[in-house]
């Protein structure tokens, strides 16, 4: 059983799709534990099940096989979830473009979580000149900016700032970097560590890029034909991977030169 430290267990969950090809098995059985509090990456190529895993724990998707819990208790999918454990995890879209509303002011867009966590009587939320202030940006300033006037870092930095306001447990960064300029990227990461120091709350940020998990994380998961096949405090697993897998991608990355973002 997870300890008393674990927030969020994943227990040997399993997800086949059916396509045209037949049953395709994404995950075939995937287990890890979330230490509260931590900052933790879940690493694999493009195809590998990350987002599938995400939607899993998020209960946008039902596992076929396998469970995940909060804090011990078990996630049932989105339609049968109470509406304290949807709030308790969010999640952060690759696409900052396509997640908002550009029409909406930003207040708008913090105020309709806001009014969403009042009517399911959820106590403890955060307002939205704190969650601005979270993610550096000031009300004054950026209320009553309309999203469509943003920049994608900046509406990244609303979409974290909206996740905030049911004060979650756990917040899902699914390649939320991964269309955004280098510095602006990086901005972004400094942004979650802050709010993870800061807060408490946990981030499971999902990537391809090691760099972004050397970056940010201190825990490391690396997911690959369907088994999370290493795991580990992130400067361990880079000095001494234990899977052939994680040490053919640490060579290809030496080969490429994407090695020296992160020596
Ligand atoms: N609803 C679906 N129906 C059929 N196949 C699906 C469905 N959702 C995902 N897949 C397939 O499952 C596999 C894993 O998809 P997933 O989106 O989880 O990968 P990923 O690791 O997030 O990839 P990326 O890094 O490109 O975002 C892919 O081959 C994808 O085509
Ligand atoms: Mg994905």
């Amino acid at each position: 059983m997870p300890g008393e430290n674990c927030l969020l267990s994943v227990v040997n969950v399993g997800k086949s799709y059916r396509t045209f090809k037949g049953q395709t098995r994404i995950l075939r059985g995937v287990s890890f534990d979330l230490p509260k509090g931590s900052m933790a990456g879940l690493l694999g190529e493009s195809g590998s099940g990350k987002t599938t895993i995400a939607r899993i724990i998020t209960g946008q998707e039902k596992p076929d096989r396998g469970s995940v819990y909060l804090d011990g208790n078990l996630l049932l999918p989105l339609g049968k979830r109470p509406f304290s454990h949807a709030a308790d995890i969010q999640y952060v879209f690759q696409d900052p473009y396509a997640a908002l509303e550009p029409g909406y002011t930003v207040e708008q867009t913090l105020k309709e979580p806001l009014w969403l966590c009042r009517r399911r009587r959820r106590q403890n939320t955060i307002n939205p000149q704190e969650a601005l202030d979270k993610v550096g940006l000031t009300y004054a300033k950026w209320a009553f900016k309309k999203i469509g006037e943003l920049s994608g870092g900046q509406r990244q930095r609303v979409a974290i700032a909206r996740a905030l306001i049911p004060r979650p447990r756990l917040l899902i960064a699914d390649e939320s970097t991964s269309m955004l300029d280098v510095e602006t990227a990086n901005s972004i990461l400094d942004v979650l560590q802050a709010v993870n120091a800061e807060t408490g709350l946990s981030v499971l940020f999902i990537t391809h890029q090691f760099s972004v998990i050397h970056k940010t994380c201190d825990l490391v998961f690396v997911l690959y034909k369907g088994f999370i096949v290493e795991r580990g405090e992130t400067s361990a697993v880079m000095n001494f991977p234990s899977s052939e897998y994680t040490r053919q991608l640490f060579e290809s990355m030496k080969f490429l030169g994407e090695v020296k973002t992160f020596v």
